[in-house]
Formats: C-alpha cells, sequence, structure tokens
C-alpha cells in the first residue's frame, strides 16, 4: 500500500471513528478518546442522496421527525444526524425554535474528519488540524480550505425531517457549491 492510500484508510476510520463519537452523544471528545475502542456504527442501505432527499436519521437508524425534535432541542442547537450518503449533517435550530432550512455536512475539508460544534466557542472546531468555521459553515480559520457542505433541510407531510441535494448558489460564498 503507498503513503497516499494508507494515510486515506487511516482519516477514514478516524472520521468514522469520531462520527460514532458524537453521534452516540459522546461530550467533550479529546484526543485521548481515539484510544477507545472502535465501536461499529451502521449505516443502513437506501441512505443514500439520490433523487429526491433522505430522511434524517438518529444513531439507532430511525427516522427524526421535526415537532418531537423542536421540543427536545434549545434554540441554536446543532446536533448530528445521518443524512445524504450516510455523512454527519448537522441540523440547526433558529432562534424562532424553527429548524434552518439548510444542514451543514460535518465532513471536515481538510482531510475528512468530522468537526464538533463548539457551544461556548459558537463555532465548529475541527480537533483533527485546527479548522474553525462560523456556525453558517464558512472557515474562519484554515487550513479547511472550503465551507462544510450544504444540504437542504426541509419537513416532508408527514412530518419528517428530509435532506436533499443543495445545487444551487452557496450563499457563503457567492458561487456554486463545490460539492456539485
Ligand atoms: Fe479538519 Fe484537518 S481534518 S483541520
Amino acid at each position: 500500500m503507498n503513503m497516499a492510500a494508507s494515510e486515506e484508510l487511516y482519516i477514514d476510520e478516524e472520521r468514522r471513528f469520531l462520527m460514532n463519537l458524537i453521534l452516540l452523544g459522546s461530550a467533550g471528545i479529546t484526543v485521548g478518546a481515539i484510544a477507545i475502542p472502535y465501536i461499529a456504527f451502521f449505516v443502513p442501505p437506501g441512505s443514500g442522496g439520490d433523487g429526491g432527499g433522505v430522511s434524517a436519521k438518529n444513531a439507532l437508524g430511525d427516522d427524526l421527525f421535526a415537532t418531537a425534535y423542536l421540543t427536545e432541542k434549545p434554540a441554536g442547537d446543532r446536533s448530528l444526524a445521518q443524512g445524504l450518503k450516510g455523512d454527519a449533517t448537522y441540523l440547526i435550530v433558529k432562534d424562532d425554535k424553527t429548524l434552518e432550512t439548510y444542514g451543514l455536512n460535518a465532513v471536515c475539508t481538510h482531510l475528512g474528519c468530522v468537526v464538533p460544534w463548539s457551544a461556548a466557542n459558537n463555532k465548529f472546531m475541527c480537533p483533527c488540524h485546527g479548522s474553525q468555521y462560523a456556525p453558517d459553515g464558512h472557515v474562519v480559520r484554515g487550513p479547511a480550505p472550503l465551507p462544510l457542505a450544504l444540504a437542504h433541510c426541509d419537513t416532508a407531510e408527514d412530518g419528517k425531517i428530509i435532506f436533499s441535494t443543495w445545487t444551487e448558489e452557496d450563499f457563503r460564498t457567492g458561487g456554486k457549491g463545490w460539492w456539485n
């Protein structure tokens, strides 16, 4: 295995591991957490991002419903759900206790770690190499080169929270989304 491939493999494992920790509700990840044994995380088949979107799911793979979700989460909350292609994606609760119309893909645009939200600092702060992102996902400190990817976030008629692909302009940069 060449150097690049082994680095990629390591990053992928690290990213999945961090996603597990965050989705399972561990607060305060430290570097020491890397030593905790790997916990398998099940991404159900069919959760891909083709077509009309996917329902947001919790760590158990259950669909999330907007009314129940908003009852449980405070204004300003940014918590992870499973999003398009099984990627960890932040659901954002606005100050008026409605859901933001976009979700933020939690995968760092530097080398792919899952980026935790720090409410105390009002930023997303990547534990891997120190990148920071504003509450809307734009970069405030490198080395991350690009903002966190956007996904549409809507509530279906049956109340389920739905993520779908964001193909429009990225409102943070005024250009096309880099993920398209
Ligand atoms: Fe996030 Fe490097 S992977 S800063």
